[in-house]
């Protein structure tokens, strides 16, 4: 299987085909850990490739091939499709086919391993943050209804202080051109009251940007802190990171 061309591997069951890749690529695929768990379990000395113990975090394993076991027990690829979350930075648009020249979300996340991924919903180009993306043509569909409420924390940087009534509009909705909005949570982040962290369980065009020019005030900046039940944490501007088992689980 060395050296087997890409186009010769067998599919992987999400949009790809089964290649060579790190350890804990494997194990975090595999779902074991995320990738920064399955380092420890590396390190810890706990995981074996063909019954060598293997630490060093640059390995990489042959999933057609090599034998890999975490504390004894051999572990196997999950076929199946692939989700990933991206911190979305700011400028880049949201869209798998470029328009023009302007920097897209397709350029950064792995859309030759993964073929079929598409973005779930979609963030403003100027907005920041969390964006899911899938090779599971349902999981989108699933998440963006509306009957499913999912909910989404926004990080709102206003141009002026939002007031306690203003606050309390938002808090049980809004009238918008498209109709009202439903209750939102609505916390300060500062004391100066300009950085908001909003909740909401919908997802219009422009959403949040229409509910704070609806109380008079325009957002200078917007960032996607979570998403239903996860969080961006401190995953990197611009870098992806496969979702855990786990954590797909918590969408469904
Ligand atoms: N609401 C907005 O106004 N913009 C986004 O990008 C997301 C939510």
């Amino acid at each position: 299987m060395e050296g087997t061309r890409y186009e010769d591997r067998p599919e992987d069951g999400r949009g790809g085909r089964i290649v060579p890749m790190r350890l804990q690529k494997f194990l975090a695929r595999a779902g074991v850990a995320s990738r920064r768990a399955s380092e420890n379990l590396m390190t810890a000395g706990r995981v074996r490739v063909n019954g060598e113990v293997v630490t060093e975090l640059g390995s990489k394993v042959d999933p057609l091939v090599d034998v890999v076991t975490v504390d004894g027990a051999e572990v196997k690829l999950s076929d199946g499709p692939v989700t990933i979350m991206l911190n979305k930075p700011a400028g880049v648009i949201t869209t798998m086919k470029a328009q023009s020249d302007r920097p897209i979300v397709a350029d950064l996340v792995p859309t030759r391993e993964f073929p079929g991924l598409y973005p779930i919903g979609r963030l403003d180009a100027d907005t920041t943050g969390l964006l899911l993306f899938s090779t599971d043509g349902n999981l989108g569909n699933a998440l963006l209804h509306p009957s499913k409420h999912v909910s989404k924390t926004y990080i709102a940087t206003l141009d002026a202080p939002l007031g306690k009534r203003q606050a309390d509009a938002l808090r049980q909705g809004v009238e918008l051109d498209d109709g009202p909005t439903q209750p939102a949570v609505v916390e300060f982040d500062d004391e100066a009251r300009r950085v908001v962290r909003i909740t909401i369980h919908e997802g219009r065009y422009h959403q949040v940007k229409r509910m704070f020019e609806a109380v008079g005030r325009k957002v200078r900046k917007l960032h996607r802190a979570s998403f239903g039940p996860l969080e961006l944490g401190s995953l990197p501007s611009g870098k992806w990171r496969e979702l855990t088992k786990r954590e797909v689980d918590s969408l469904q």
